[in-house]
């Protein structure tokens, strides 16, 4: 595996393969790599000749009192994991590469809709910020195809509005969400949990699969929302939301057929989870 730390050096690299009419596939992260991260690159390969993951701390995706500075960082891991599953180019820009005009002066992204809604609700700012991002990310790498997954599902609607509206000629894949054996969504976020948190964690993943059952044997959104929260409460959580959406995040009309999506957000201490279920009602 390459590692890029410039521009030069990643967009020479990149160049070269698509000169040799290479399909090239690009996974986005933050690094602290586990396998729902190398799920992406499996994937990626399956979509192209060459992968490209890129491990950036996005200052601009962190609200002034959220984990920026503590989000664990494991350089060394992260790169002889990637080299292990495949990945052709390791891009690492630094701050200054990223943002080199500096972040107070830095062009924004603001996607309307999407991001003002549950997790956009909750932490303002964060996807625009994650758009600002990842559209630096694609125009660096010039990918043919990006990999997302859907255990940030929000995110991956996000990314689809905007590389519509913008035209980027980038193909947007959703990955499947990555379990640990209990159900837990993996998360780089799982290592903040205390052992008696993270035996507790699991009841997110329950209670969205009773949210879904609940849907498919025809109860209301409202009890089905209501029961929710209170599961979690009584677990210990402090939710944000549990809700039954349409993959638009529109309220759905109870009983009307079509494709659903529970999406849960909760504090566990100090730490926030987020998982969701799909499913169709027919
Ligand atoms: P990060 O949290 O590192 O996640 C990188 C990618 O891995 C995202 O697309 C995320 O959805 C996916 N991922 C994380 N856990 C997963 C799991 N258990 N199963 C499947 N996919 C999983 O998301 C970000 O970074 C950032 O916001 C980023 C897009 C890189 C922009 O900074």
């Amino acid at each position: 595996m390459i590692t890029a730390t410039t521009l030069d050096a990643l967009r020479a690299q990149v160049r070269g393969w698509r000169q040799a009419g290479q399909r090239v596939a690009f996974v986005p992260t933050m690094g602290n790599l586990h396998a729902g991260h190398y799920s992406l690159v499996t994937l990626a390969r399956q979509h192209a000749d060459r992968v490209v993951a890129s491990v950036f701390v996005n200052p601009t995706q962190f609200g002034p009192n959220e984990d920026f500075d503590r989000y664990p960082r494991t350089p060394e891991a992260d790169a002889q994991g990637l080299d292990e599953v495949g990945c052709d180019l390791l891009w690492l820009p630094s701050v200054e590469t990223m943002y080199p005009l500096g972040v107070a002066s830095a062009v924004r992204m603001r996607v309307p809709g999407v991001t003002e809604v549950l997790d956009g609700a909750h932490r303002p700012g964060h996807f625009d910020g994650v758009a600002t991002v990842v559209a630096r990310l694609f125009n660096q790498v010039l990918p043919d195809v990006a990999i997302f997954g859907r255990k940030d599902y929000q995110q991956l609607a996000v990314i689809q509005h905007m590389a519509r509206d913008l035209a980027f000629p980038i193909e947007i894949v959703g990955a499947e969400i990555k379990r640990d054996d209990d159900g837990l969504a993996m998360s780089s976020r799982n290592q903040y949990l205390s052992a008696d948190e993270r035996a507790t964690a699991p009841v997110i993943h329950r209670v969205l699969q009773a949210m879904r059952d609940a849907a498919l044997q025809g109860q209301a959104r409202g009890d089905i929302e209501r029961n929710a929260t209170r599961a979690l409460e009584r677990a210990g959580f402090v939710p944000d939301y549990a809700v039954l959406r349409t993959p638009a995040f529109a309220e759905p009309v109870d009983g009307e057929p079509g494709p659903r999506v529970v999406l849960v957000a909760a504090r566990l201490g100090r730490t926030r989870l987020i998982d969701n279920l799909e499913f169709e009602l027919r």
